[in-house]
């Protein structure tokens, strides 16, 4: 899995369809009538191709990433976005000039607590609504079930929690504590679960996620790993997967109203 590019195009469209759109439409009002949006960890643009729905097509991008090759296929993408290549563990060093919304997918559970506070210290400083959306929430079911799933599915999860990059991660427990941190900052928190539902027209899709899955339970020391895979490979054609997700949008105190369209000005 990892963030090889043929990996996020392959995720794309789940993505894309577990994204909560409730929320979308609400951080587009936060962003308002001339929006311009900072994507922490933005890939190859996967919120610009969701989000970008929702705003106005004048909106600037900024998208923020430590991989050149993912910006450059970002830009690529969408030409009129601005590439910002920057390791996040610089919070301050983040582009904010005039930002009206920070934006990010798949990223919160790579993230440690530690980075989670400093960047809600940050985003409260400059009063910025942020939006996250699909952050792995530790819940993965299949049809039909096997023996293993709850061990294998325990297993995944302590790897969640290693180091990817800025301490120890928050893996599954991540958008609740984004949850948690924003409001103690006094933000408004909406939170909206947003599972991958996964069925034989995801069958690439399922095979990769299984293999990663099996090589990080493995890493944590599940020792049937290997054939727990095998077996659920085999069942692809038929089988049904989930795997949560949680999309959280958090506003500061004073721009609550412009979440239903009342007060929406910016600034
Ligand atoms: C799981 S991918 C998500 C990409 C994209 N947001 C999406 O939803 O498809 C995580 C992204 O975070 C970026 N990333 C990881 N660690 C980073 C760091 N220390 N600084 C900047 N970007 C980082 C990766 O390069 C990758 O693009």
């Amino acid at each position: 899995m990892g963030f090889a590019p043929q990996w996020l195009a392959l995720r794309d469209a789940a993505d894309r369809a577990a994204r909560d759109d409730a929320l979308m439409a609400a951080a587009a009002r936060l962003a308002g009538a001339a929006p311009v949006i900072v994507d922490l960890g933005a890939g190859t643009g996967a919120s610009v191709r969701a989000l970008g729905r929702h705003v106005p097509d004048a909106a600037r991008w900024r998208l923020v990433d430590n991989d050149a090759a993912l910006l450059s296929l970002a830009v690529a993408n969408h030409p009129n976005a601005q590439a910002c290549q920057l390791d996040l563990n610089r919070l301050a060093d983040l582009p904010l000039e005039g930002a009206t919304l920070v934006s990010a997918s798949a990223l919160l559970d790579l993230v440690s607590e530690g980075w989670l506070r400093a960047l809600v210290d940050v985003l409260t400083r400059h009063q910025l609504p942020f939006y996250a959306a699909l952050s792995y929430d530790g819940v993965m079911h299949w049809q039909p079930d096997l023996p293993d799933d709850a061990g294998i599915t325990a297993a995944f999860n302590r790897d969640q929690c290693t180091d990817k990059g800025f301490g120890p991660a928050l893996g599954a427990a991540s958008g609740h504590m984004a949850r948690t941190l924003f409001e103690q900052a006094g933000y408004h928190v909406r939170l909206a679960q947003t599972p991958w539902v996964l069925d034989q027209q995801h069958a690439r899709l399922q095979a990769e996620l299984l293999d990663g899955i099996a090589d990080a339970a493995a890493r944590a020391g599940h020792g049937s790993a290997p054939a727990w895979n095998a077996a659920r490979q085999g069942l692809v054609p038929q089988g049904t997967c989930t795997v949560g997700h949680v999309d959280i949008l958090a506003v500061p105190a004073g721009r609550v109203a412009a979440l239903d369209g009342h007060g929406g000005g910016h600034g």
